[in-house]
């Protein structure tokens, strides 16, 4: 019985399509994952009993919860029901990614969990059965086992690998106001066909991009259906995504369902300056791409 700590990355979406309705509601989706240098951290233990302790490194209150609904243990029980026993273990999460805003920590999280708990219990799981859980816990775990950059089809779990894009700083902007993910799908539904596949196309023009290595290429080809949805719901959005623009990021996006924003950079250049400008706006970060999966 091993103590392990597990990283548990943030992502952006560089490309969101969003390609149709699936039977029971979810979206069929056709998505670029990439991980940031951003992460949350779950030390796992096993234990007399189970307990999942949070540590809030960045004053979010009651948005992260440590009870049953919070993914981590959903992804525990999830591993117990699969093995048929109880696996008593001490979760200590160190929460560092702003939740409710797109950036997948808790679907990281729930990845870290399911990785953690399985090599320190010494499960005897095959990564199919890791995936097929994974699937079920939400659309942005399996990601979470895999990390780096990958395309994603599906609901966003069928996955293929992809080349890391060029180092590029990358500035967050999460609003002082969250949304909730099946809000903002459920407004894309409602959105005319006319406007509602603002990001066609970004799929196939990031891949071009990652597979060249050009930065130019991938700052022109980003693209996310959601944004029109986000903005829909929270007209201020656009207005941050301008002001980030107007800030000297050369291109601007919604993260996921959002709400936080993307802002990418220049290659080589100084994020602060911009960090600095955006201040005020809401919570700014530094960050840049991860470059390896796991
Ligand atoms: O899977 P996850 O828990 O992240 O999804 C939250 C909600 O987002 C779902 O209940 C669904 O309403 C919406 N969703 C969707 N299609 C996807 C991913 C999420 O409709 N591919």
């Amino acid at each position: 019985m091993t103590p392990l700590l597990c990283s548990a990355p943030a992502k952006v979406n560089l490309a969101l399509e969003v390609q149709g309705v699936l039977p029971g509601g979810y979206h069929e989706l056709d998505t670029v994952f990439c991980w940031l240098d951003l992460e949350d951290l779950l030390d796992v233990r096993p234990s007399a009993k189970t307990e999942l302790v949070i540590q809030d490194e960045i004053g979010q209150g009651a948005e992260v919860v440590a009870n049953e609904e919070n993914l981590v243990m959903k992804a525990l029980r999830g591993l117990e029901d699969l093995v048929d026993r109880e696996l008593p273990t001490r979760l200590h999460l160190i929460k560092r990614i702003p939740a409710g805003g797109g950036l997948g920590g808790g679907s990281a999280d729930a990845a870290a969990a399911l990785l953690g708990v399985t090599r320190a219990h010494r499960l005897p799981l095959q990564p199919a059965d890791l995936l097929k859980l994974a699937a079920r816990l939400g659309a942005d775990v399996a990601f979470g086992l895999q990390g780096g950059t990958a395309r994603g089809r599906g609901r966003g779990e069928l996955l293929s690998p992809l080349p890391s894009p060029p180092d590029l700083p990358v500035i967050l902007l999460v609003p002082p106001f969250p949304l909730s993910t099946p809000e903002v799908y459920s407004c894309w539904d409602r959105l005319p066909a006319e406007v509602r596949r603002a990001g066609r196309g970004s799929a196939e023009r990031v891949v071009a991009a990652l597979s060249k290595g050009l930065p130019q290429d991938l700052l022109r080809s980003t693209g996310n259906d959601l944004e029109v949805a986000a903005e829909a719901l929270r007209p201020e959005l656009s207005d941050l995504r301008r002001r980030m623009l107007e800030a000297g990021c050369a291109q601007a996006r919604l993260c996921g369902s959002g709400s936080t924003l993307f802002g990418l950079l220049e290659p080589g250049s100084d994020p602060e300056p911009v960090a600095t400008r955006l201040k005020g706006l809401g919570r700014v970060l530094c960050t840049r791409f991860r470059r390896s999966p796991r």
